[in-house]
């Protein structure tokens, strides 16, 4: 059974993973509108991504006994300045994330909720990735942006990023 504490904070994280959701399909519609589809691509699939981790929070809410209440979803941003300023922004809201994860994993410790902080480690290993695919194509932005020959070249490389799920994922 989930305390009262952890049930809202998982309830709020699932409605953060689905803001994730939602911020990367405004990033995916924007790069849509500039005919950049390798980058849609990779949009798309954070998206997947995100849609996932929502989902994973659902059923441990649910497993454990708790009560999964949905809240209105927050407007993303709708424009950006560059495919740079898009992925800066990316790169920043991750670190955000994962400024929540631990925060969620201090409550666990705090509530003597081992299960839910076992299930919260994913989150802490999905964390380092997802900020280090987000910097990554923010370096590689920073070699290229200027050459429409090396923007190109990204685009064509990010159109096969592809959705793989974690084995342990129930969706
Ligand atoms: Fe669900 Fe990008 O963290």
């Amino acid at each position: 059974m989930l305390s009262e504490k952890i049930q809202k904070a998982l309830n709020e994280q699932l409605n953060a993973e689905l803001y994730s959701a939602y911020l990367y399909l405004s990033m995916r519609a924007w790069f849509e509108s500039k005919n950049l589809k390798g980058f849609a691509n990779w949009m798309n699939i954070q998206t997947q991504e995100e849609t996932m981790h929502a989902l994973k929070f659902f059923s441990f809410i649910t497993e454990r006994g708790g009560r999964v209440k949905l809240e209105q979803i927050k407007g993303p941003e709708t424009e950006w300045k560059s495919p740079l300023a898009i992925f800066e922004a990316g790169y920043k809201h991750e670190q955000y994330v994962t400024s929540r994860i631990n925060d969620l994993v201090n409550i666990a410790i705090e509530e003597k909720d081992h299960a839910t902080n076992s299930f919260l480690q994913w989150f802490v290993n999905e964390q380092v990735e997802e900020e280090a695919n987000s910097d990554g194509v923010v370096q590689q932005l920073k070699l290229v942006e200027s050459t429409p020959g090396g923007m190109f070249m990204l685009d064509k490389e990010l159109g096969r990023r592809v959705f793989t799920p974690p084995v342990q994922t129930k969706e």
